[in-house]
């Protein structure tokens, strides 16, 4: 290789073993060995030369698709946050702190997986019970009850019509019963770090300003004036001492009283009745503030219900660090960008440099506690079953230990002797979790937070946003809470190096999303079919959005 040609990126394909050779100017060469033959492909897919006429439209993308600048593309749990550098731990560990292409890459051809039967149904032929690790757990004490729970959800496959995802009809009634209804994250506590501090937030037409009005106590009132309804504020603020509107002058104190009726003598007895802003009901948990504008809404705390609350229990959630905060315009509705992440059966096709490493993620575990769900659990086994990969009990063991090893030390470079209170389940479990109907942190310390919401009424169209708390010693001032960073629809994700290799992922998710889009607007039949297992969490936000719409089933 040529120093011109250090820099470019090549892999083999892990599953047909052909080579991409990134050319420069966004073209890919893909030679394989096994036809003999090859091709030049532009990185959006589209043929260019050679004999080889079709390509991996994902790997394209990951080998000759915007990059990441270099030196960025690191793993998002060790991203560096401020002055505490995981990295240099895990420098020191052989084999771990080298290159790429020190390790092994793994290539095999896909075979169909037959799956097995167990008690609960069929799964992946690579699955083990969470049993096996937590019982050979090396710290069994310290697992906290909650990861021996399993709630499979049962039913399925369900199908949904394709004009839930398009027709204003469906906008409107979310709008109506559920913007309206339900607890949803409005900011991070850190966002509105003083009092006075505020900032807008919007879903669907709606806008609340959330405002910190005491050490530890927030609210929300819609943002629009008690007199003609001007928007009260237009942008975010800091330290307020009232919100004034712009119009005729009428003033509230950050806490919803009124302060100033300009000329009141013209509105005779009008006072009582403006004399407080109407409130939203307002809660915090992990460091979220939280809001419902619906005044009989149950509790949060009733809402998340107590296997959200014991699962991040131990998770210091509220005392993480906000290093990262980016969103992007997406052209596609809520939901599908939102389904994206709500299984990892999409890993094999959309995501095939995950497999170069190990599995294909088909033995993950979906579990459905009322309004919250849990995918992942505790690590995978690392088998490959669409591959034909089948990993022992024994060599699962040992990669879930290795990798509790690897997380225990990279994690005490971030929060000093506080690991020795998790037990290895807890270091390695990489959970996507999802609280109905749009708020997405992941569990363990994967740092991961997403939320999904409409773009204003544009049922074609919302906004995906990604934040990443990183663990903080508790002894330690927190740096200020990074400011959200907006994306255009047509910037990629990995313009945004604060996320790392989680930006390359994105781009690839968003290789798809756009796509369904518009591809449901011509589906024939005009439905859409989720599995019984790995698309359950779906099945199950889609049976609660039915009933909480008022819909029939597959309406
Ligand atoms: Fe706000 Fe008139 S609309 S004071």
């Amino acid at each position: 290789m040529t120093d011109a040609t250090a820099s470019l990126r090549r892999e083999p394909h892990p599953i047909s073993g052909a080579i991409y050779q990134e050319l420069g100017d966004g073209r890919v060469r893909v030679e394989d060995p096994s036809k003999g033959k090859w091709g030049v492909f532009n990185w959006d897919g589209t043929w260019v030369e050679g004999e080889l006429t079709q390509a991996d439209l994902h790997y394209l993308r990951y080998i000759g698709g915007p990059n990441l600048p270099e030196g960025r593309d690191i793993f998002w749990t060790m991203l560096p946050a401020a002055d505490l550098n995981p990295l240099k731990a895990l420098a020191a560990i052989p084999g771990r702190g080298g290159s790429d292409a020190q390790r092994p890459k793994i290539i095999a051809p896909y075979v169909p997986g037959p799956g097995k039967e167990t008690p609960d149904g069929p799964r992946s032929s690579g699955h083990f019970p969470v049993e096996v690790f937590l019982e050979n757990d090396r710290h069994k004490d310290r697992i906290p009850e909650i990861y021996r729970k399993s709630a499979p959800y049962p039913g399925g496959p369900k199908k949904v019509p394709v004009a839930r995802f398009f027709d204003k009809k469906y906008h409107d009634l979310e709008v109506e019963h559920l913007w309206k209804k339900v607890w949803q994250m409005a900011c991070r506590e850190d966002d509105i770090p003083e009092v006075g501090d505020y900032l807008i937030y919007t879903i669907a037409h709606l806008e609340f300003l959330v405002v910190r009005t005491a050490e530890n106590t927030f609210k929300a009132y819609p943002n629009a004036c008690l007199h003609r309804g001007r928007r009260l504020c237009n942008h975010d603020g800091k330290k307020a001492a009232m919100f004034r509107c712009p119009y005729h002058g009428w003033s509230w104190g950050i806490d919803g009283g009124m302060k100033d009726l300009t000329c009141e003598w013209d509105f005779p007895g009008v006072r009582q009745e403006v004399s407080n802003l109407p409130e939203a009901k307002v809660a915090t948990w992990g460091g979220f503030v939280f809001i419902n504008p619906d005044p009989d809404a149950v509790s949060f705390e009733e809402y998340a219900g107590p296997e959200m609350l014991q699962h991040y229990a131990k998770l210091r959630m509220a005392d993480r660090y906000k290093h990262a905060h980016v969103g992007r315009v997406i052209r596609a509705n809520w939901k599908l960008m939102m389904e994206a992440f709500l299984e990892a059966y999409h890993s094999i096709a959309t995501h095939p440099q995950l497999m170069l490493a190990g599995g294909d993620l088909a033995e993950s575990r979906y579990d459905v506690f009322g309004n919250w769900s849990r995918l992942g659990h505790v690590n995978s086994s690392g088998s490959s079953p669409q591959r034909g990969i089948l990993m022992s009990e024994e060599q699962t063991l040992d990669a879930f230990r290795m990798a509790a090893d690897i997380n225990r030390l990279m994690m005490r470079e971030l929060i000093g002797d506080e690991v020795d209170e998790f037990s290895d389940a807890e270091m390695v479990e990489q959970t996507f979790n999802q609280l109905f109907p749009n708020f997405h942190p992941w569990g363990g310390w994967a740092r991961i937070v997403y939320r999904f919401r409409p773009n204003g009424d544009n049922p074609e169209e919302c906004l995906m946003e990604a934040m990443l708390l990183a663990p903080w010693p508790k002894d330690k001032p927190r740096p200020p809470a990074a400011r959200l960073r907006m994306l255009g629809p047509d910037d990629p994700w990995v313009t945004a190096d604060e996320l790392g290799t989680l930006a390359r992922i994105f781009d690839q998710d968003c290789g798809n999303v756009p796509d369904t889009h518009r591809g449901l607007k011509f589906k024939q039949p005009p439905y859409v079919i989720y599995s019984a297992y790995q698309e359950s969490i779906i099945r199950a936000f889609h049976d609660k959005y039915e009933q909480k719409l008022g819909l029939a089933e597959g309406e």
